[in-house]
């Protein structure tokens, strides 16, 4: 069996037996960038954020309790993981557990010391974001001009130590007429650009207006027609599907989700986020349902939290919807659009929309050439 297909098999088996298999763990609040649109970041000075943080140990003691519980895959991320000065001390102490270790970056931080040390333990994976292809976007973006030079620093230090290194955006306003220069600069080190579309508000609902930096509706359809044209060139048809793999799927969709199952992913199932200041959440833009896992201990906190997501109520007008093939919506995105799981988001109808537009505007063109 391929690794692909196993884990596919752990998400099904784990999902359905509550184990909490995927941990995500936010070890900051603070980050040397200040991005606009940022759902969660503080300043990296900031000392009331410092007070709040777990320690190293702490860190360290809540990931062995959850790898004891079933965790195997693990996510280190921020607020930005190397503003922490005590992040060796973690992320050592971690990748002697035995689990599939991912970091999520901004990369600016990543010096010859840091990439040196990490090639020689590298994580499964690393994941650097760019907020632009030009030192003036992330002036713009990030309040940061330098940061860009920094990045490209950074990954390329990674690079050169044969760190297994993707790189991804988050676009917005500011920096979507640099998406192919992105593209390029990704393309150039032999890596695909992923792509964060959708742009929450803050979970913390500290009230940015966020329609002035993300993306309107039909900017965002545009990205999603435009990158997944990209992405539909790089599937590798030549290698279909194994009678395993399609098993896999098949149960996936048997026990997948129930009817009143609000999430539309593994959240409340086999997935948590583990906030800055040690609260566990659902995941990274959700500020509640929460539990306390440094003050109750993981088991009980992870049962507290599969017992309050089961509690979220599915929103009756998405339900209804006829446009729900065509929605992101999920509690997360709702709770944050709007201030209520049940209250449908009007951007999220707006995108819906928009993409159920085009699909009929596509199938017309389609149609069109083939008569
Ligand atoms: C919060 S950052 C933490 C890791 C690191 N500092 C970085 O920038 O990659 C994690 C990811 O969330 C994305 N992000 C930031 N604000 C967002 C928002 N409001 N909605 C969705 N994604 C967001 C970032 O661009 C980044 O890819
Ligand atoms: S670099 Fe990451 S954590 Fe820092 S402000 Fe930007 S999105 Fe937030
Ligand atoms: S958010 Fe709007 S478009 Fe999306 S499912 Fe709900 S009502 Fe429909
Ligand atoms: S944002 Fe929504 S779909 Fe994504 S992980 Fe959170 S709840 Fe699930």
């Amino acid at each position: 069996m391929k690794w692909g297909q196993l884990s596919a098999l752990l998400g099904m088996k784990s999902m359905k037996q509550h184990i909490p298999l995927i941990g995500e763990f936010e070890l900051t609040g603070r980050c040397n960038l200040g991005c606009k649109m940022c759902y969660m970041s503080h300043k990296i000075d900031d000392s009331k954020v410092l007070y709040k943080e777990p320690s190293a140990k702490e860190w360290i003691e809540l990931a062995r309790e959850a790898r004891d519980m079933g965790m195997l895959f693990i996510l280190l991320t921020g607020g930005e993981v190397f503003a922490r000065s005590d992040f060796r001390e973690i992320y050592t102490e971690i990748s002697m557990m035995g689990l599939t270790t991912t970091i999520y970056s901004n990369g600016t931080l990543i010096t010859p010391q840091i990439a040196s040390w990490l090639g020689s333990r590298p994580p499964s994976q690393i994941e650097i974001t760019l907020y632009g292809a030009s030192q003036e976007s992330y002036e713009k973006i990030c309040g940061n001009g330098d940061g860009f030079h920094r990045a490209l620093r950074g990954i390329d230090l990674l690079l050169d130590q044969g760190v297994n290194l993707q790189i991804r955006t988050t676009v917005v306003k500011d920096n979507i007429h640099e998406f192919e220069k992105m593209k390029e600069i990704a393309g150039i080190r032999g890596i695909k650009l992923g792509v964060v579309n959708y742009v929450s508000p803050r979970r913390d609902h500290l009230g940015k207006n966020y329609d002035e930096m993300r993306l309107s509706p039909k900017e965002l359809v545009d990205l999603e027609e435009i990158h997944s044209a990209a992405q539909a060139h790089q599937v590798n048809l030549s290698e279909p599907l194994s009678e395993d793999s399609l098993n896999i799927h098949k149960e996936l969709l048997e026990i997948g989700f129930q009817e009143d199952d609000p999430f539309p992913c593994s959240c409340g199932k086999n997935t948590f986020w583990v906030t800055w200041d040690g609260r566990m959440v659902p995941c990274s833009i959700m500020n509640k349902p929460e539990a306390y896992p440094f003050e109750e201990g993981f088991l009980s906190a992870w049962e507290s939290l599969i017992r309050q997501c089961s509690q979220i109520p599915k929103c009756k007008e998405c339900s209804a919807c006829d446009l729900k093939e065509y929605c992101m919506t999920c509690p997360a995105r709702l709770m944050n659009e709007t201030g209520s799981y049940e209250v449908p988001a009007s951007y999220l109808c707006q995108c819906a929309k928009e993409r159920k537009e085009r699909e009929g505007k596509n199938y017309e063109n389609l149609h069109k050439t083939n008569n």
